[in-house]
Formats: structure tokens, C-alpha cells, sequence
């Protein structure tokens, strides 16, 4: 299979041996997905079941889809982010593991559509998103594919939140699995995976050291905490802006300061989004922020900071190191935008550390072979990850980390489904 031919599209067929070094190296930190790949070898529970996935083409990406394939899938992958994929991982899957990729580092937006077309036009029964583009790709214009679909499965907030959107509005025209919602998913992956991560591209992109700077984060969701809570191990002085009450007494009691963000615009030296919002970081922030202040964004897409209110105040561009944009504004200000506004631990790093993302691909994976089991379809709706897929991957997960738990007693059982017993 050469790169560029009709069953894949990639940018060097060459870096399959880098690629290939690095998800070999990741997959010693899956336990989970080496667990369940060993167990659908013998069984083959997708025997033919022809699935597309447009993911971040990372090694974990890869690991999950050589998984799906040991399960007896027919697998495509195209990529859920034009800046978030690794050329030598899609080698390694061409080359190496036999998987068709559509994707390619700085694809524009037409080749990143092409791209999703070119993955859906494997005809999946089942789609694996991250952010829900095959899924709105097919409601708008691959509506041939609608009937035959068993499901899709959706791995990020940002599209779960979009497919909620269609359900209710009564578009959405097959089921789909809210992966990102696990326990197993989002407590780890987005809170731990984001967090290390999101540093690590900051920190990779500019070199600044943190340590008594000024940090804001936009949005104290899972991944806000996260980000927050690296950020100040790291020595930072961390401020959380917020719309939702709740959440900014949670990040107060948390430790953090809190205030609205045109206030810490003023101070900040470093202002990262996590928010899933649009234009959270807008024009009157950006007009009070101080000179040399870092912009970053780890929310699903692009839209977060406004960057084309930054392109109309700005005289100036200069790109100082790979990933940092330096935009001067006519008052001499300098403010430098990380990985063009997209999500900065992929843009500027390698996205969330194996470990965690063992969790989130193995509820992915075990997703799949339920979709692919039942006798009928689920309804049109967006559907709960089952409570036993998430209690066996966190069985799993605790069992590859040797870690044992209690387990309640008899007695203990009883007390705590009982109501008559008091003091
Ligand atoms: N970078 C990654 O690898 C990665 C991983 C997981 C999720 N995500 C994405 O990150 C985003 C956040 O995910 P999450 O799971 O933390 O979501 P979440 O819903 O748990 O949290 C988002 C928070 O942002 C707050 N918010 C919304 N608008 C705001 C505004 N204008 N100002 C301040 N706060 C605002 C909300 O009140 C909420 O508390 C989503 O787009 C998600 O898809 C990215």
C-alpha cells in the first residue's frame, strides 16, 4: 500500500520504523487494551465488522485500532484534528500493521474532509469519533450509510455535547455511545490525561518556566481541574474563571483564586481554555492583557480564543519556535498564541500519557463488541457507556497496577441496603 494511493492517504510511508518504535513503547503502558487483545484474538467478536475511526492519529490511537483489527475488525482510521497527527504512527499503521489511514500533519480543511470521506467510504457499521465529525459527516451528506449503521462511539465532551444536540432535535438517526462519559473515561482521561499533557505542550512549545507566573484556566470541568491542578505543582500562581457557580465554588475550596476573566487577563502570564466554549477568551480581554502574554487552548476545537479578533488588532506576526505565534498589536503589546489556537497537548505535545488513555480506548474497544453483540439496534439516542463495561475496565486497570481492594462483607451488604437499622 503506497501512501497517496486510494486505500490511504499519508504523509511518509518512510518514518514507519520510528512510528512503529514508539507504539510498540506505548503499548507497555496498556495493560488494559494488551488484556482484552489477548482475550478477542480467540474469540473474534467483530469478525468483518467494518469500523472507521477519526481519532487523533497518536501510538495509542494506533494500539486501539491493532486491538480492534486482533478482534477480528475491518479498521480505517482518519484523523479527528488536522494539527494532532503523528506522520510516523500513520506509517507504522500503513506500513507495519496493515490499517488504511487517511491523514496527514497540517492537512488544510478540504484534505481533512476528504479525508473523512475517504473513511466513510469503507462503508463502517460502526463509527468511532472524537468530536463527532464522522457522525455529522454522514447526517449531512453520506446519508446512504444511515441504515446500515449499527452505532457509533464518541470519545470527547465537545462531540457528546453535539450529538445530544441532534438527539434532541430528533436528527440523530442512529445510536451512539457516550464514551467520553464513563467514569473510567473522564475522570482519568480528561482530568490526569489533559492536565500532565496540556503542561507538557506549554511547556514543550515555550520553554517559560512556570514557577511564580501568573496561570489562568478558562472552565473548571474535568479537564480545568486537571490543568489547574498541574499547573500549580508546578510552582504557578493559579486563577479559574468560570460561568457555572458550582464549579468556581469547587475550584475556590479547591485553593484557586477565582474571578471574572477580564480581571485576570490583566495579570495573567499564561491563559489556557478548557471550556468546550466559543470566543471565551474575546476582544476586551485581549485588549487588557499584559505584554508577552501566552494564549493556549485545550478545549476540542479551535474557537475558544478569538483569533481572528487577535489577526485584526495585530500589525505584526513573527513565529519565534515551532508552535508559538507572536502577534504585536499596534500598542506595542506582544501576545503569543500557542499551536494557532488547537488543542495544545497535541498540537505542541504527543496528547495524553498511555496509561490513562488504556482506559478511555479499552471502554472504546469493549463499546464495539457490545454494539457488534446485540440482537438489535439501540434506540436513536445517545446511550450510557453499560455500568459493567466501566466496572470491568476499572477491575482491569487496578489488577495490571497490582492493586487489591476490600471486598464488603455479608453483613456489610445487608446494613447498606437496609433502612431500619439506626444507632
Ligand atoms: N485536550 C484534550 O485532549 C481533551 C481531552 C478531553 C476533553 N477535551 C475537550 O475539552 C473541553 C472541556 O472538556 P471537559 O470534559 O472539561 O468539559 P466540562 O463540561 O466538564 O467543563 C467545561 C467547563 O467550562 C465552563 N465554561 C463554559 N463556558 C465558559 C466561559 N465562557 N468561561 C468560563 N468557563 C466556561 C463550564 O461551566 C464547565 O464547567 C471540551 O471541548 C472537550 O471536548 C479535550
Amino acid at each position: 500500500m503506497a501512501a497517496g494511493s486510494a486505500n490511504c492517504d499519508i504523509a511518509n510511508p518512510a518514518l514507519a520504523d520510528a512510528g512503529c518504535g514508539r507504539v510498540e513503547w506505548a503499548l507497555q503502558e496498556m495493560p488494559v487494551l494488551r488484556e482484552l487483545a489477548a482475550r478477542f484474538a480467540q474469540q473474534r467478536p467483530l469478525q468483518g465488522v467494518r469500523i472507521s475511526g477519526c481519532l487523533h492519529i497518536t501510538t495509542e490511537t494506533a494500539n486501539l485500532a491493532r486491538t480492534l483489527k486482533a478482534a477480528g475488525a475491518d479498521m480505517v482510521l482518519c484523523a479527528s484534528n488536522p494539527l494532532s497527527t503523528q506522520d510516523d504512527v500513520a506509517a507504522a499503521l500503513v506500513e507495519r500493521y496493515d490499517i488504511p489511514v487517511f491523514a496527514i500533519r497540517g492537512e488544510s480543511t478540504e484534505v481533512y474532509y476528504r479525508h473523512i470521506n475517504a473513511a466513510l467510504d469503507h462503508r463502517p457499521v460502526i463509527t468511532m469519533d472524537d468530536g463527532a465529525d464522522l457522525v455529522s459527516e454522514i447526517h449531512q451528506s453520506r446519508r446512504e450509510l444511515i441504515d446500515s449503521m449499527l452505532g457509533g462511539t464518541e470519545e470527547t465532551t465537545t462531540g457528546v455535547l453535539r450529538l445530544r444536540a441532534m438527539a434532541e432535535q430528533g436528527a440523530l438517526r442512529f445510536p451512539v455511545i457516550a464514551v467520553n462519559d464513563a467514569m473510567t473515561k473522564h475522570l482519568f482521561d480528561n482530568r490526569y490525561g489533559t492536565g500532565q499533557s496540556t503542561l507538557d505542550g506549554v511547556i514543550r512549545a515555550t520553554n517559560i518556566l512556570l514557577a511564580g507566573k501568573t496561570f489562568t484556566v478558562v472552565g473548571y470541568g474535568w479537564c480545568g481541574r486537571g490543568i489547574a491542578m498541574r499547573a500549580k505543582g508546578h510552582g504557578a500562581s493559579v486563577i479559574v474563571t468560570e460561568v457555572d457557580p458550582l464549579r468556581a465554588l469547587e475550584a475556590a475550596m479547591d485553593g484557586f483564586r477565582v474571578m471574572p476573566l477580564l480581571a485576570a487577563a490583566r495579570q495573567s502570564d499564561f491563559i489556557v481554555t478548557a471550556s468546550g466554549d466559543k470566543h471565551v477568551v474575546d476582544t476586551a480581554h485581549l485588549e487588557v492583557m499584559k505584554d508577552g502574554c501566552v494564549l493556549a487552548n485545550s478545549g476540542h476545537f479551535n474557537v475558544e480564543i478569538n483569533i481572528p479578533a487577535l489577526e485584526a488588532m495585530s500589525v505584526d506576526r513573527q513565529r519565534p519556535r515551532p508552535s508559538v505565534d507572536e502577534y504585536r498589536l499596534a500598542d506595542g503589546r506582544r501576545l503569543c498564541l500557542l499551536a494557532e489556537g488547537r488543542l495544545v497537548n497535541l498540537a505542541a505535545a504527543e496528547g495524553h500519557p498511555s496509561a490513562v488513555m488504556d482506559m478511555s480506548f479499552a471502554n472504546q474497544m469493549l463499546c464495539a463488541v457490545y454494539l457488534a453483540g446485540r440482537e438489535h439496534r439501540l434506540d436513536n439516542a445517545v446511550h450510557n457507556v453499560p455500568a459493567e463495561i466501566d466496572r470491568e475496565v476499572a477491575r482491569l486497570k487496578l489488577a495490571a497496577m497490582a492493586i487489591s481492594i476490600d471486598e464488603l462483607t455479608a453483613q456489610q451488604r445487608r446494613y447498606l441496603s437496609s433502612w431500619q437499622e439506626g444507632t
